[in-house]
């Protein structure tokens, strides 16, 4: 999750004038949505309203919608697929960008064995084009349910890997909507973080493999789905909740405390893997906050150990 939050002037009654002056900016084809409910763009399904949700269909828009941001002092903010987030039950101020435009989406192999992603493509779809390219070293994206911008952002990773170590190259617009191109050595990027990335929109990232054969790349995507389908939960949650702190992984530390199955409200540690927490339905963000804020106050209590959020909290009170 990319955002701005600068000192702002804006507020939120003005929501129906910025979508206009919004909307003399971007060609039909994009598209402005006002009040939309982040919960239906969240894999946690919680959270309050957008005052504006912005699908750019072009990079012109984008950078006209940031650059009016930036001038109007409205804060702004880039999601992923929302497989990583958890908005807050009184929604976000200003502009949510989401690249679900198929101009985002764009995956284009090079013969020097690299892709070249929009930001927007989904991580399951960079996977399958890495195997149709016979191009080895990407499988394990094939089970993040997130796209390649937010997976950027977080330096997401599954089964000993990390997109980081796939990195080329990024392009990206800053909040001036100036596009710029970095390579990998420029960027700062930790376990799950990148910061050269928030306040910056990703557009798209060279990812390098090595040559391969396309069945034992398959096999190997089979294997990490399998191992995936048995390990997490299949309600609707966001992931791993925590970061892994260094002494254990913070499920085998929640599932030692014997914290699984914890409920506030509908949201529940799962039985399956102890570092997600999942929706049982009727989940508010408020439970998953209470919940989160529960857990690490007795591992704190009990083990010493500061339990770290990955999933990216955002928004505001109802
Ligand atoms: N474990 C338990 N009980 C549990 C959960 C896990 O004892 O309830 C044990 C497992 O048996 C294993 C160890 O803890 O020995 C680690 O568990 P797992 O292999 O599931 O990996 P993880 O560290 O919990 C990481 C990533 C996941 C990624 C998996 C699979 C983080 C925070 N999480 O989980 O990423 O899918 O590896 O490779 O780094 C995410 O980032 O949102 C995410 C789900």
């Amino acid at each position: 999750m990319t955002q701005n939050q600068i000192q702002s002037k804006y507020h939120r009654r003005d929501s129906l004038a910025l979508i206009e002056a919004l909307s003399q900016l971007t060609c039909p084809q994009s598209q402005l949505h006002h009040q939309f409910p982040m919960a239906n763009r969240t894999t946690l399904r919680v959270g309050g309203p957008a005052d504006c949700l912005f699908i750019p269909s072009q990079d012109e828009d984008l950078a006209n919608v940031v650059r009016h941001c930036s001038r109007h002092q409205v804060p702004w903010m880039v999601v992923g697929k929302g497989s990583n987030l958890l908005v807050r039950d009184g929604g976000i101020a200003g502009v949510v960008i989401q690249l679900n435009h198929a101009h985002f989406h764009r995956i284009e192999f090079h013969p020097e064995k690299s892709l070249i992603c929009g930001a927007g493509s989904r991580l399951k779809a960079v996977a399958n084009a890495a195997r149709d390219a016979s191009l080895t070293g990407m499988e394990f994206l094939e089970g993040i349910p997130g796209s390649v911008g937010g997976a950027l952002r977080m330096n997401a990773g599954a089964m000993g890997g990390e997109i980081f170590d796939l990195l080329d190259s990024v392009r990206f617009m800053d909040s001036s909507g100036e596009v710029h191109d970095l390579q990998k050595y420029q960027l700062q990027y930790h376990y799950r973080s990148c910061p050269s990335l928030t306040s910056h929109i990703a557009l798209s990232a060279c990812l390098s493999g090595r040559p391969g054969q396309t069945e034992d790349i398959q096999a190997r995507m089979k294997q990490s789905n399998e191992k995936r389908w048995s390990s997490q939960p299949a309600a609707p949650s966001a992931g791993c909740t925590f970061k892994n702190p260094s002494s254990l992984p913070a499920g085998k530390l929640i599932d030692q405390l014997g914290l699984k199955g914890t409920q506030v409200g509908g949201a529940m540690v799962s039985d399956i893997h102890g570092n997600f927490m999942v929706n049982n339905g009727q989940a508010t963000a408020s439970d998953f906050l209470n919940l989160i804020q529960f857990i690490r106050q007795t591992a704190l209590e009990k083990t010493g150990i500061h339990l770290e959020t990955e999933v990216q909290i955002v928004g505001e009170e109802a």
